[in-house]
Protein backbone atom coordinates (compact mmCIF):
# COMPACT_ATOMS: atom_id res chain seq x y z
CA UNK A 1 0.00 0.00 0.00
CA UNK A 2 1.74 3.61 -0.82
CA UNK A 3 2.13 5.77 1.83
CA UNK A 4 2.19 9.93 1.45
CA UNK A 5 4.92 11.56 0.31
CA UNK A 6 8.01 11.79 2.41
CA UNK A 7 7.12 15.67 3.04
CA UNK A 8 3.40 15.32 3.76
CA UNK A 9 4.00 12.74 6.54
CA UNK A 10 6.78 15.00 8.30
CA UNK A 11 4.52 18.05 7.64
CA UNK A 12 1.55 16.15 9.00
CA UNK A 13 3.67 15.29 12.33
CA UNK A 14 4.44 18.76 12.50
CA UNK A 15 0.68 20.00 13.21
CA UNK A 16 0.43 17.96 15.57
CA UNK A 17 3.76 17.29 17.61
CA UNK A 18 5.95 20.11 16.74
CA UNK A 19 6.58 23.19 18.27
CA UNK A 20 4.47 25.90 17.29
CA UNK A 21 5.26 28.59 19.68
CA UNK A 22 8.37 29.44 19.87
CA UNK A 23 8.99 33.39 19.87
CA UNK A 24 9.87 33.89 16.40
CA UNK A 25 6.79 31.42 15.24
CA UNK A 26 4.84 33.95 16.56
CA UNK A 27 4.11 37.04 14.42
CA UNK A 28 6.87 34.97 12.01
CA UNK A 29 8.63 37.78 10.25
CA UNK A 30 11.72 37.17 7.30
CA UNK A 31 13.34 39.83 9.79
CA UNK A 32 12.35 37.60 12.98
CA UNK A 33 13.23 34.47 11.14
CA UNK A 34 16.94 35.59 9.95
CA UNK A 35 17.93 37.34 13.60
CA UNK A 36 16.86 33.67 15.41
CA UNK A 37 18.24 31.18 12.99
CA UNK A 38 21.65 33.16 13.15
CA UNK A 39 20.89 32.82 17.47
CA UNK A 40 20.05 29.09 16.81
CA UNK A 41 23.30 28.18 14.40
CA UNK A 42 25.52 27.80 17.09
CA UNK A 43 22.99 27.76 20.99
CA UNK A 44 20.15 25.75 22.03
CA UNK A 45 16.35 27.03 21.54
CA UNK A 46 16.60 27.06 25.52
CA UNK A 47 18.95 29.36 26.04
CA UNK A 48 18.05 31.63 22.63
CA UNK A 49 14.57 32.54 24.10
CA UNK A 50 15.20 35.08 26.44
CA UNK A 51 18.05 36.32 24.36
CA UNK A 52 15.93 36.76 21.07
CA UNK A 53 13.46 38.43 23.02
CA UNK A 54 15.75 41.24 24.85
CA UNK A 55 16.86 41.26 21.27
CA UNK A 56 13.39 42.26 19.96
CA UNK A 57 12.64 44.93 22.72
CA UNK A 58 16.07 46.87 21.60
CA UNK A 59 16.01 45.66 17.92
CA UNK A 60 12.60 45.19 16.65
CA UNK A 61 13.27 45.90 12.94
CA UNK A 62 16.31 45.88 10.07
CA UNK A 63 16.54 49.96 10.80
CA UNK A 64 16.54 49.78 14.67
CA UNK A 65 19.51 47.31 14.04
CA UNK A 66 21.09 49.05 11.10
CA UNK A 67 21.35 52.68 13.09
CA UNK A 68 22.60 51.04 16.61
CA UNK A 69 26.35 51.04 17.80
CA UNK A 70 28.17 48.18 17.37
CA UNK A 71 29.06 47.93 21.28
CA UNK A 72 25.51 48.08 22.14
CA UNK A 73 24.54 45.02 19.41
CA UNK A 74 27.46 43.21 21.11
CA UNK A 75 26.15 44.20 24.58
CA UNK A 76 22.58 42.12 23.29
CA UNK A 77 25.32 39.66 22.49
CA UNK A 78 27.46 39.25 25.50
CA UNK A 79 27.01 35.38 26.42
CA UNK A 80 25.84 33.75 23.43
CA UNK A 81 29.44 33.31 22.11
CA UNK A 82 30.61 33.36 18.53
CA UNK A 83 30.42 37.13 18.77
CA UNK A 84 31.19 36.88 14.57
CA UNK A 85 27.33 36.31 14.39
CA UNK A 86 26.70 39.60 16.11
CA UNK A 87 29.07 41.90 14.24
CA UNK A 88 27.67 39.85 10.93
CA UNK A 89 24.05 40.45 11.07
CA UNK A 90 25.25 44.32 12.78
CA UNK A 91 26.76 44.66 9.15
CA UNK A 92 24.13 42.77 7.41
CA UNK A 93 21.51 45.01 8.98
CA UNK A 94 22.90 48.22 7.04
CA UNK A 95 23.56 46.45 3.88
CA UNK A 96 19.93 45.65 3.92
CA UNK A 97 18.88 48.94 5.33
CA UNK A 98 20.87 50.54 2.13
CA UNK A 99 20.51 48.33 -0.58
CA UNK A 100 17.12 46.25 -0.44
CA UNK A 101 14.90 49.35 1.40
CA UNK A 102 15.60 47.39 4.71
CA UNK A 103 13.51 44.66 3.38
CA UNK A 104 15.04 41.28 4.13
CA UNK A 105 15.44 39.99 0.17
CA UNK A 106 13.23 37.77 -0.86
CA UNK A 107 15.55 35.70 -3.07
CA UNK A 108 18.54 33.23 -2.14
CA UNK A 109 21.03 34.66 -4.31
CA UNK A 110 20.36 38.14 -2.23
CA UNK A 111 20.38 36.58 1.11
CA UNK A 112 23.69 34.48 0.75
CA UNK A 113 25.67 37.61 -0.25
CA UNK A 114 24.66 39.12 3.02
CA UNK A 115 27.17 38.45 5.96
CA UNK A 116 26.79 35.41 7.90
CA UNK A 117 23.45 33.86 5.76
CA UNK A 118 25.13 30.69 4.02
CA UNK A 119 23.25 28.16 1.83
CA UNK A 120 21.16 26.60 4.82
CA UNK A 121 20.31 29.69 6.65
CA UNK A 122 19.01 31.23 3.23
CA UNK A 123 17.28 28.50 2.95
CA UNK A 124 15.48 28.80 6.50
CA UNK A 125 14.33 32.44 5.84
CA UNK A 126 12.98 31.67 2.62
CA UNK A 127 10.75 29.23 3.67
CA UNK A 128 9.78 30.69 7.36
CA UNK A 129 10.11 33.63 6.89
CA UNK A 130 8.80 34.14 3.14
CA UNK A 131 6.44 30.86 2.75
CA UNK A 132 8.60 29.74 -0.09
CA UNK A 133 10.00 25.93 -0.93
CA UNK A 134 13.36 25.81 -0.45
CA UNK A 135 15.58 23.61 0.90
CA UNK A 136 17.32 23.74 4.36
CA UNK A 137 20.54 21.54 5.47
CA UNK A 138 21.42 22.45 9.31
CA UNK A 139 22.81 20.19 11.70
CA UNK A 140 20.05 18.04 13.05
CA UNK A 141 18.55 18.16 9.18
CA UNK A 142 21.36 16.56 8.36
CA UNK A 143 21.16 13.50 10.50
CA UNK A 144 18.19 13.02 9.59
CA UNK A 145 18.24 12.79 5.89
CA UNK A 146 21.32 10.94 6.47
CA UNK A 147 19.15 8.35 8.35
CA UNK A 148 16.65 8.30 6.04
CA UNK A 149 18.60 7.64 2.79
CA UNK A 150 21.15 6.03 4.09
CA UNK A 151 24.21 8.40 3.82
CA UNK A 152 27.19 6.77 5.68
CA UNK A 153 29.49 8.98 5.91
CA UNK A 154 31.02 12.40 7.76
CA UNK A 155 28.95 15.19 6.29
CA UNK A 156 31.82 17.76 6.39
CA UNK A 157 33.57 16.00 3.49
CA UNK A 158 32.48 17.88 0.68
CA UNK A 159 31.03 14.65 -1.26
CA UNK A 160 28.82 13.32 1.58
CA UNK A 161 27.58 16.95 1.77
CA UNK A 162 26.60 17.14 -1.82
CA UNK A 163 24.83 13.63 -1.75
CA UNK A 164 22.54 15.67 1.39
CA UNK A 165 21.72 18.46 0.00
CA UNK A 166 20.47 16.68 -3.29
CA UNK A 167 18.02 14.34 -1.12
CA UNK A 168 17.15 18.21 0.98
CA UNK A 169 16.05 19.38 -2.71
CA UNK A 170 14.83 16.35 -4.32
CA UNK A 171 12.30 16.04 -1.40
CA UNK A 172 11.42 20.00 -1.05
CA UNK A 173 7.22 19.72 -1.17
CA UNK A 174 5.38 21.79 -3.47
CA UNK A 175 3.50 23.80 -1.08
CA UNK A 176 3.42 23.67 3.16
CA UNK A 177 7.04 25.30 3.00
CA UNK A 178 7.05 26.42 6.74
CA UNK A 179 5.36 23.59 8.03
CA UNK A 180 7.66 21.38 6.57
CA UNK A 181 11.48 23.13 7.04
CA UNK A 182 10.34 23.59 10.91
CA UNK A 183 8.95 19.89 10.56
CA UNK A 184 12.26 18.45 9.59
CA UNK A 185 14.10 20.63 12.32
CA UNK A 186 11.66 19.78 15.26
CA UNK A 187 12.70 15.78 14.22
CA UNK A 188 15.94 16.20 14.54
CA UNK A 189 15.48 17.76 17.04
CA UNK A 190 13.20 15.80 19.16
CA UNK A 191 12.74 11.67 17.77
CA UNK A 192 15.93 11.69 15.57
CA UNK A 193 18.18 12.53 17.82
CA UNK A 194 21.53 11.66 17.82
CA UNK A 195 22.03 9.00 20.78
CA UNK A 196 18.84 7.75 21.30
CA UNK A 197 16.29 7.55 17.94
CA UNK A 198 12.86 7.24 18.97
CA UNK A 199 11.95 5.52 15.69
CA UNK A 200 9.14 3.69 17.47
CA UNK A 201 7.18 6.98 16.77
CA UNK A 202 8.82 8.32 13.91
CA UNK A 203 6.57 9.59 10.88
CA UNK A 204 9.16 8.42 8.12
CA UNK A 205 10.35 5.36 9.77
CA UNK A 206 8.88 2.70 7.24
CA UNK A 207 10.69 3.82 4.95
CA UNK A 208 14.02 4.85 6.62
CA UNK A 209 17.34 3.07 5.19
CA UNK A 210 19.38 2.89 8.26
CA UNK A 211 16.80 1.86 10.25
CA UNK A 212 16.10 -1.30 8.35
CA UNK A 213 20.02 -1.90 7.99
CA UNK A 214 19.97 -1.39 11.92
CA UNK A 215 22.73 1.09 11.61
CA UNK A 216 20.49 4.33 12.81
CA UNK A 217 23.33 4.93 15.89
CA UNK A 218 26.12 4.98 12.93
CA UNK A 219 24.86 7.62 11.25
CA UNK A 220 25.93 9.92 10.09
CA UNK A 221 29.78 9.34 11.30
CA UNK A 222 31.46 11.29 13.19
CA UNK A 223 34.12 13.52 11.97
CA UNK A 224 37.78 11.41 11.83
CA UNK A 225 39.55 11.91 15.13
CA UNK A 226 42.81 14.14 15.03
CA UNK A 227 44.03 15.66 18.15
CA UNK A 228 42.72 19.21 19.70
CA UNK A 229 44.80 21.94 18.72
CA UNK A 230 45.80 24.52 21.92
CA UNK A 231 46.58 27.57 22.54
CA UNK A 232 48.34 29.11 25.35
CA UNK A 233 48.00 32.85 26.46
CA UNK A 234 48.79 35.13 29.42
CA UNK A 235 46.20 37.74 30.46
CA UNK A 236 47.87 40.93 31.71
CA UNK A 237 45.35 41.51 34.86
CA UNK A 238 47.17 45.72 35.45
CA UNK A 239 45.31 47.24 37.60
CA UNK A 240 45.84 50.93 39.19
CA UNK A 241 43.97 52.35 42.01
CA UNK A 242 41.24 49.49 42.18
CA UNK A 243 40.71 49.93 38.16
CA UNK A 244 41.80 47.32 35.63
CA UNK A 245 43.15 47.82 32.22
CA UNK A 246 40.79 46.68 29.79
CA UNK A 247 41.67 47.32 25.57
CA UNK A 248 39.16 46.26 22.65
CA UNK A 249 40.11 43.57 21.08
CA UNK A 250 41.03 43.40 16.95
CA UNK A 251 37.52 43.77 15.54
CA UNK A 252 38.37 40.18 13.85
CA UNK A 253 39.52 37.03 15.32
CA UNK A 254 38.35 36.00 18.87
CA UNK A 255 35.92 37.87 20.95
CA UNK A 256 36.81 40.61 18.15
CA UNK A 257 35.65 44.13 18.98
CA UNK A 258 34.72 43.06 22.81
CA UNK A 259 36.79 44.49 25.55
CA UNK A 260 39.64 42.46 27.50
CA UNK A 261 42.58 42.75 29.16
CA UNK A 262 45.71 42.93 26.65
CA UNK A 263 46.26 39.04 26.31
CA UNK A 264 49.58 38.10 24.35
CA UNK A 265 51.54 34.92 23.89
CA UNK A 266 52.41 32.00 26.67
CA UNK A 267 55.83 32.91 26.03
CA UNK A 268 56.31 36.46 25.94
CA UNK A 269 58.13 38.15 28.15
CA UNK A 270 55.93 39.90 30.77
CA UNK A 271 57.85 42.90 32.09
CA UNK A 272 58.72 43.78 27.89
CA UNK A 273 55.27 43.84 27.30
CA UNK A 274 54.10 46.02 30.18
CA UNK A 275 56.54 48.01 29.69
CA UNK A 276 55.12 48.71 25.79
CA UNK A 277 51.82 49.46 27.50
CA UNK A 278 53.40 52.11 29.06
CA UNK A 279 53.39 50.59 32.63
CA UNK A 280 55.39 50.70 35.28
CA UNK A 281 55.39 47.42 37.14
CA UNK A 282 54.90 47.66 40.86
CA UNK A 283 56.09 44.81 43.39
CA UNK A 284 56.04 40.95 41.77
CA UNK A 285 53.28 39.54 39.34
CA UNK A 286 50.93 37.04 40.80
CA UNK A 287 49.48 34.12 39.05
CA UNK A 288 45.48 33.66 39.22
CA UNK A 289 43.38 31.00 38.66
CA UNK A 290 43.66 29.33 34.57
CA UNK A 291 40.72 29.71 32.44
CA UNK A 292 40.22 27.41 29.50
CA UNK A 293 38.01 28.44 26.67
CA UNK A 294 37.07 25.55 24.92
CA UNK A 295 36.55 27.02 20.94
CA UNK A 296 36.01 25.10 17.55
CA UNK A 297 39.01 24.25 16.31
CA UNK A 298 41.10 24.76 19.22
CA UNK A 299 41.42 24.77 23.13
CA UNK A 300 42.48 28.13 24.31
CA UNK A 301 44.65 28.00 27.84
CA UNK A 302 44.72 31.22 29.76
CA UNK A 303 47.15 32.30 32.28
CA UNK A 304 45.95 35.38 34.01
CA UNK A 305 48.70 37.56 35.53
CA UNK A 306 47.51 40.30 38.40
CA UNK A 307 49.87 43.25 38.47
CA UNK A 308 50.03 46.40 40.27
CA UNK A 309 51.34 49.31 37.92
CA UNK A 310 51.07 52.82 37.45
CA UNK A 311 50.55 54.01 34.41
CA UNK A 312 53.26 55.99 32.81
CA UNK A 313 51.32 57.55 29.66
CA UNK A 314 48.20 58.14 28.02
CA UNK A 315 46.07 55.20 27.73
CA UNK A 316 42.40 56.71 28.02
CA UNK A 317 41.94 56.14 24.59
CA UNK A 318 39.59 54.84 21.91
CA UNK A 319 41.27 51.74 22.55
CA UNK A 320 41.74 51.53 26.06
CA UNK A 321 39.64 51.96 29.24
CA UNK A 322 40.32 51.81 33.11
CA UNK A 323 37.70 49.68 34.25
CA UNK A 324 36.63 49.55 38.07
CA UNK A 325 37.27 46.60 39.54
CA UNK A 326 33.85 45.12 40.63
CA UNK A 327 31.74 47.28 38.20
CA UNK A 328 29.91 44.79 35.44
CA UNK A 329 30.40 45.49 31.77
CA UNK A 330 28.37 43.98 29.40
CA UNK A 331 30.73 44.10 26.61
CA UNK A 332 33.10 41.97 28.03
CA UNK A 333 33.17 38.46 26.74
CA UNK A 334 31.83 35.63 29.27
CA UNK A 335 35.27 34.13 30.50
CA UNK A 336 36.69 37.59 31.14
CA UNK A 337 33.61 38.79 33.39
CA UNK A 338 34.03 35.91 35.48
CA UNK A 339 37.91 36.80 35.93
CA UNK A 340 36.76 40.46 36.93
CA UNK A 341 34.02 39.11 39.64
CA UNK A 342 36.54 36.97 41.32
CA UNK A 343 39.28 39.99 41.19
CA UNK A 344 36.42 41.96 42.88
CA UNK A 345 35.99 39.41 45.31
CA UNK A 346 39.34 38.45 46.50
CA UNK A 347 40.12 42.63 46.91
CA UNK A 348 36.56 42.93 48.97
CA UNK A 349 37.97 39.93 51.29
CA UNK A 350 41.59 41.09 51.32
CA UNK A 351 40.01 44.38 52.55
CA UNK A 352 37.76 42.56 54.88
CA UNK A 353 40.94 41.19 56.22
CA UNK A 354 43.50 43.92 56.10
N1 LIG B 1 17.02 25.57 15.09
C1 LIG B 1 17.25 26.29 13.99
N2 LIG B 1 16.11 26.87 13.56
C2 LIG B 1 15.13 26.52 14.41
C3 LIG B 1 13.76 26.82 14.52
N3 LIG B 1 13.16 27.59 13.62
N4 LIG B 1 13.08 26.29 15.53
C4 LIG B 1 13.68 25.51 16.42
N5 LIG B 1 14.98 25.19 16.39
C5 LIG B 1 15.70 25.70 15.39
Amino acid sequence: MSQPSFAQRIVDWQRVHGRHSLPWQLAPSPYRTWVSEIMLQQTQVSVVIDYFNRWMARFPDVPSLAQAPLDTVLEHWAGLGYYARARNLHRAATIVASEHASKLPADRAALEALPGIGRSTAGAILSLGFGQVAAILDGNVKRVLARHAGIEGWPGRSAVLRELWNEAEARLPHDNAAAYTQGLMDLGATLCSRRQPACSQCPVATDCVAKSAGNQHRIPAPKPQQARRERRSQVIVAINNNHVLLQRRPATGIWGGLWAPPIIDADTDIAGAVAKLGLQLQGQPESLQAITHELTHFRWRLQPVRLEVTPTGVQDDASTHWQAIGQPNPALPAPINRLLDQLATEQMHQKSTA
